[in-house]
């Protein structure tokens, strides 16, 4: 059974950013309730009503995996490293972005699949084999009539994305080779808990993982996890590492660790989320009640990266630019928009933030390292950033 315990109200599609906000734009913006549900049996935490895919994943989707140094490190590492480990002849990657991490393979032994049209014709200019589609048992079937079946099959953000996983993961089965591993990587749902990080959850991440909810759905498919790893990209993400029941790979150490973890933790307990529920409301009062007391003493704050995760703040919590006079952003076609539902500005960011910005909140939290280096003449000056993870409060040099 599937039971609500967060309400993070009306949001829009966060990949919406608005051209000009006339009042047509205005008035035709895409508006959903966002409420997460746990279901009681296979312990997985959702979205209750996903929004379309269709609406989302479009010619215009403006997220470029590759814009930050971080990422483009991390994918290589990846890269290289599930090579090195499965030595596959043949790979397939499942939302592969801007190629981030397809740059990293031979042409010849690696497919990819991305529905978003701008998207896929970056990669396909490149010289990979791009299906432009989305991921299902059609296009699995597609893929199929060519005899061959992919000995890694590789997805980051990605599957979270998907409403129906039961077809995501039986189309993965059929495309798999025997011995052949499914690597993917989301946002893991230990560190949603621990970190507060309710902004998680917006209407691309229609589901947050779990390493016990994931073990109760690969097996329905005929799937097993046998390792994980926990990484730091996104604010805490889990990568699982999954093959056909039956193949040689038996769970590791590591998967029987993080399994008692988080039964520990009361991943699997409907209680656990409702206590969640309320730290969230109290991090949405002190963050406005922070704003609105800088905000009366005059100081000017910004925010830092115009994320989709920001969006989920500044609409549930009602910030718009009363209180965060602009977003600054490194990603061109974000540049000179306005952000989903509350519509600030966002402006290029520059050598370093402007010297009359006092404070600027952190909407990319999980880049604090990056962002503290690069900001450093900001924080020299007296600047401060200000984040709501694990609770809200300012940093300073
Ligand atoms: P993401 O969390 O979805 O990857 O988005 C990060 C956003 O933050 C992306 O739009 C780029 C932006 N950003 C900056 O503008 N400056 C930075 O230094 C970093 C790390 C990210």
């Amino acid at each position: 059974m599937k039971k609500k315990f967060l309400n993070l109200l009306n949001q829009p599609i966060t990949n919406s950013y608005l051209k000009s906000i006339d009042k047509k734009n205005i008035k035709n913006e895409y508006f959903y309730n966002l409420s997460v549900t746990f279901n009681t049996k296979n312990f997985l935490v959702s979205l209750s009503k996903p929004v379309d895919p269709k609406k989302q994943y479009t010619d215009k989707y403006a997220h470029r995996a590759s814009q930050s140094l971080t990422m483009q490190k991390a994918f290589s590492s990846v890269a290289k490293k599930l090579q090195n480990r499965f030595k596959p002849k043949l790979s397939m990657e499942i939302g592969s972005n801007d190629g981030v991490f397809l740059k990293n393979f031979d042409k010849k032994k690696i497919v990819a699949v991305e529905p978003c049209l701008n998207l896929a014709r970056i990669t396909q200019k490149l010289g990979y084999k791009t299906y432009p589609k989305f991921w299902n048992k059609s296009l699995a079937n597609k893929i199929l009539k060519n005899k061959k079946k992919y000995d890694l099959i590789y997805s980051a953000n990605t599957i979270s994305h998907i409403p129906n996983l039961k077809e995501t993961f039986d189309s993965i089965y059929k495309t798999l080779s025997d011995e052949g591993v499914f690597v993917f990587e989301d946002p893991y749902m230990g560190s949603v808990l621990k970190m507060n990080s309710y902004d998680q959850f917006y209407d691309e991440h229609v589901h947050v993982f779990s390493l016990i909810a994931i073990s109760n759905l690969l097996k329905e498919s005929n799937l097993k996890v046998f390792d994980v790893d926990l990484l730091s990209t996104h604010g805490g993400s889990t990568r699982f590492y999954a093959s056909k029941f039956n193949s040689k790979y038996k769970p590791s150490k590591k998967v029987k660790k993080l399994k008692s973890r988080e039964i520990k933790q009361g991943l699997d307990k409907f209680l656990t989320y409702k206590k969640f529920a309320i730290r969230v409301k109290n991090s949405k009062k002190d963050l406005i009640n922070l704003l609105k007391k800088l905000k009366a003493k005059g100081k000017k704050v910004i925010s830092y990266g115009a994320t989709y995760k920001s969006a989920t703040i500044f609409n549930y919590c009602n910030i718009g630019s009363d209180l965060i006079e602009y977003v600054l952003d490194s990603t061109k076609n974000k540049q000179g928009k306005y952000t989903p539902g509350k519509h600030i500005l966002i402006k290029p960011s520059q050598d370093s933030i402007p010297k009359d910005v006092d404070y600027a909140f952190l909407g990319a939290w999980n880049f604090l390292k990056e962002i503290k280096k690069k900001e450093i003449k900001f924080l020299k000056r007296g600047g401060k950033f200000i984040t709501h993870v694990p609770k809200i409060k300012i940093i300073s040099f």
